[in-house]
């Protein structure tokens, strides 16, 4: 019996899910619930290794409604639901589906704290000795600034909740990490998500993304990547949700990736079973490689977006098969492979993106895109207008993706692939995947 699947989300990481599951040859139909104008494609039982084969459909209901979710579960015999994004997984969607006698792949509310609590992340941290940067934690305004005017090492200043990753301040000065606390504390600039505050150890060196599978037992890791967060070329202006991605990122070696997997991914997994949350999922570590070794800027309870539009096209074993290994807990015995070459994703933005940015603005050239060999044009902020067309729609618009034998040669591929693509105001970054070049 084939298997209907169904993925929780609607930007660029659940097409890069919809797309790798919609090859599986187990796979009949792919939903994505609600999904964008890019996750809506037919049947293809004929094509080749590249394209989806199985058809993909998008389902109106928002990824907190979980009741309606589990409803669509149930009467579509939906065989395996797979969460993208972290605010569902923080408010419990997984603990709703089991619930429900369903099976959701991702961790539960209480395993999910990891990414949901930046104060909860660092206490385990601590706990577990694995490495981060020294860190206190306020639920005081007054207490954090008398904190911040004794400090003897340089900080960053985070609210402790989700905020959608710009609760975050990376601060240049006393002056202006005093002023990043008030934004957070007093003014609540990210709501309740500032209740508490993480004022920590500002940590030098390259950052990296470390992915990995987990049952909840064994770990196993997916290809380093890197993230590119600020909008402009060499890492300049403002910070975005990421303008681009490449993997596997040659800063983390064969060698550090073991000790990441040693020292940051396995006594996570191991600390939360033995807290009495066992986190099944996967586990994302964002880390600083420092002089004194990789330490953990932060975990996430999912896949990265960007960094998935990189990954799973890397993957040479069935997407489902790996999923539900972590389900079942077998993942010791599953088979894992990934294909050689790189990937590299550069995000086609909308005018004026991170700020204020239009939205409905026509866009062509992606047919012609994806006709060159190893280019998959993933969509973020997609939408159809009255007429159909398919037009913008978030400050993020498309995920434009190339894999090829070597980095150089993505990176070539994926900006000829971009240079096909056209809508009003659209900007990119130019150097997506360069830093590793030099
Ligand atoms: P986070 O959401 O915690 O990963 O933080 C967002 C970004 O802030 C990271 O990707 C880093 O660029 C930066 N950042 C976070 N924590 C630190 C730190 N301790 N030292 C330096 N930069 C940091
Ligand atoms: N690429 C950053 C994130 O997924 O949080």
């Amino acid at each position: 019996m084939k298997k209907r699947v169904l993925v929780v989300g609607s930007g660029g990481r659940e097409h890069a899910l919809a797309w790798a599951l919609a090859r599986s040859p187990q796979v009949e139909h792919v939903y994505v619930a609600p999904g964008n104008a890019g996750t809506a494609w037919p049947p293809n039982p004929s094509a080749g290794e590249w394209p989806p084969r199985a058809g993909c459909s998008r389902v109106p209901v928002a990824a907190d409604d979980f009741d309606r979710l589990v409803a669509f579960t149930k009467e579509e015999a939906v065989d395996l639901t797979v969460v993208g994004p972290e605010n569902p997984l923080a408010a419990g969607i997984v603990d709703a589906f089991q619930a429900a006698g369903l099976r959701a792949f991702g961790p539960t509310r209480a395993a999910a704290r990891i990414e949901a609590s930046k104060a909860f992340a660092k206490d385990f941290m601590a706990r577990h000795a694995i490495p981060t940067g020294r860190y206190a934690v306020f639920s005081s305004y007054e207490e954090a600034l008398e904190h911040l005017r004794h400090v003897e090492y340089e900080v960053v200043v985070k609210a402790s909740g989700l905020a959608a990753g710009k609760g975050v301040i990376v601060p240049d000065s006393r002056e202006e990490a005093e002023e990043a606390l008030k934004r957070i504390m007093v003014e609540r600039a990210f709501g309740a998500a500032g209740d508490q505050v993480v004022i920590e150890e500002r940590l030098r060196g390259q950052e990296a993304s470390v992915l990995a599978f987990t049952d909840g037992h064994t770990v196993v890791p997916m290809p380093p990547a890197q993230d590119h967060k600020p909008v402009f070329d060499g890492d300049r202006g403002p910070n975005t949700g990421g303008m681009g991605a490449y993997a596997p990122a040659p800063l983390v070696t064969p060698e550090l990736l073991d000790e990441i997997v040693r020292t940051v991914l396995r006594p996570a997994v191991d600390g939360l079973r033995a807290e009495g949350a066992p986190y099944v999922g996967v586990l994302y570590a964002g880390l600083m490689v420092t002089r004194d070794g990789p330490k953990v800027l932060e975990f996430n309870c999912r896949f990265g977006d960007p960094e998935t539009q990189v990954i799973l096209p890397l993957l040479a074993s069935d997407l489902v098969d790996v999923l539900e290994a972590c389900l079942s807990g077998t993942l010791a015995r599953a088979d894992v492979r990934w294909r050689p070459g790189a990937a590299v994703t550069v995000v086609a933005a909308s005018e004026g993106y991170p700020g204020p940015y239009p939205k409905g603005r026509p866009i062509t050239g992606i047919e012609e895109a994806e006709a060159l060999p190893g280019v998959v044009v993933f969509h973020a902020g997609t939408a159809r207008d009255a007429e159909g067309r398919l037009v913008t729609a978030g400050g993020r618009v498309l995920n434009v993706t190339a894999i090829a034998d070597d980095l150089p040669q993505a990176i070539r591929r994926a900006y000829e692939a971009i240079a096909c693509i056209h809508f009003e105001g659209m900007h990119y970054r130019r150097d997506i995947g360069r830093r590793a070049l030099a």
